[in-house]
């Protein structure tokens, strides 16, 4: 067992469990700042004061030329070797509303919903909680993890991922294309889950495969009945997965999906949005104020949408919500 110290918060850490920094912290209650749990935003920087670490993936992307010269590390890539000392500068830590936990997954079905892009239905070996909006990692050993988003409300030991395939993706193709059937699962793990306050509206935005948050947050509302609008804009440069997504979200009376096709291909006879959903969403909402907004996809879109709405509409950082796919 070592004993971790950050800014006069401590914790233990049990050697046997090969648990990361961040994920002991969270297994522990105990807040720690963090967004995407797989090395990609860099919100989990700590300094190490004093004790050594063992760091997973000694270039995660999410640490800078300058943060790697002051010495900076990755809880979600590190794992302690010793006692430690760590200084944190990012305070925005909140406890987990639920601790992950490691449990065991069988896949019932693999249900291609575009050349790309799957369903891969699972049935967990206890009941998963979770906010919609959260996400879990996918341990395939020997190969890698990766991080998964719930795409279907908390529904017992169902638990559904919507996964596109990247070429040559090591877990992607792994589990598209391989007859795997028992998966390892660690979670639940993601800081921007529904949120419901005294919003007037509700608006989602996804591209390609953020789409699966997008449905279990969408889903539950409308298992809540809840009664004011609820905007969905779904951008997808493939035509098969616009059409999916309208069986996907089903139909409520207070919902309005609006699918946009990024390359409209010669010969295509879609009559629907093209382009970016930043230049799109502006003609179905000119009042921004008072919504709670619901972000993600891969980090381009992520950035132009924060810019949009932030930047050019004055819209508060606290109403935006946001998964960066790295
Ligand atoms: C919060 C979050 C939620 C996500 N949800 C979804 C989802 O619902 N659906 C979906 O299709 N995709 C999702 N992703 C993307 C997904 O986690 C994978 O990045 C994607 O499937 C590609 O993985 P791959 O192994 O097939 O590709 P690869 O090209 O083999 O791996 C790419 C990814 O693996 C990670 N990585 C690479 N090298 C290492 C290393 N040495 N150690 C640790 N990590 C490494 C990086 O995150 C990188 O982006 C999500 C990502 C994040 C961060
Ligand atoms: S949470 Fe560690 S890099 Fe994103």
């Amino acid at each position: 067992m070592y004993k971790i110290n950050y800014n006069n918060i401590g914790y233990s850490y049990n050697n046997d469990s090969k648990d990361t920094l961040l994920s002991a912290a969270l297994r522990s209650n105990i807040g720690f700042p963090y967004e995407c749990n797989s090395g990609g935003c860099g919100a989990c920087k700590f300094e190490l004061i004093e004790g050594e670490v063992e760091e997973l993936w000694p270039k995660a992307p999410g640490l800078s030329i300058r943060d790697r010269r002051k010495g900076k590390l990755l809880a979600c890539q590190c794992k302690p070797t010793s006692d430690l000392e760590i200084s944190i500068s990012n305070l925005t830590m909140e406890q987990p509303a639920y601790k992950p936990t490691n449990f065991s997954a069988k896949v019932i079905e693999r249900q291609f919903l575009s050349e790309e892009m799957f369903a891969l239905h699972l049935h967990t070996d206890s009941e998963t909680s979770f906010i919609p909006g959260q996400f879990f990692m996918v341990k395939l050993a020997g190969i890698g993890t990766r991080a998964y988003s719930a795409a279907n409300p908390v529904n017992g030991n169902k638990l559904t991922f919507i996964i596109k395939t990247v070429p040559d993706g090591k877990v992607s193709q792994q589990l598209a294309y391989s007859d795997v059937v028992d998966l390892n699962i660690d979670g639940p793990y993601g800081t921007s889950g529904l949120t419901l306050a005294d919003e007037e509206k509700s608006v989602f935005i996804a591209g390609g495969s953020g789409i699966a948050p997008m449905l279990s947050m969408v889903q539950t509302l409308i298992r809540q009945e809840y009664e004011k609008p609820i905007f969905v804009f779904y951008g997808s440069r493939i035509e098969d997965e616009l059409i999916v997504a309208k069986e996907l979200f089903g139909e409520a009376t207070n919902l309005t999906l609006i699918n946009v096709l990024s390359d409209s291909l010669p010969g295509s006879d879609w009559q629907g949005e093209t382009g970016y959903i930043h230049d799109v969403l502006p003609k179905y909402l000119d009042d921004l104020t008072s919504t709670e907004f619901y972000l993600c996809g891969p980090p381009v879109m992520i950035n132009a949408m924060q810019k949009l709405l932030m930047v050019e509409n004055g819209v508060s950082f606290s109403k935006i919500h946001f998964d960066r796919f790295f």
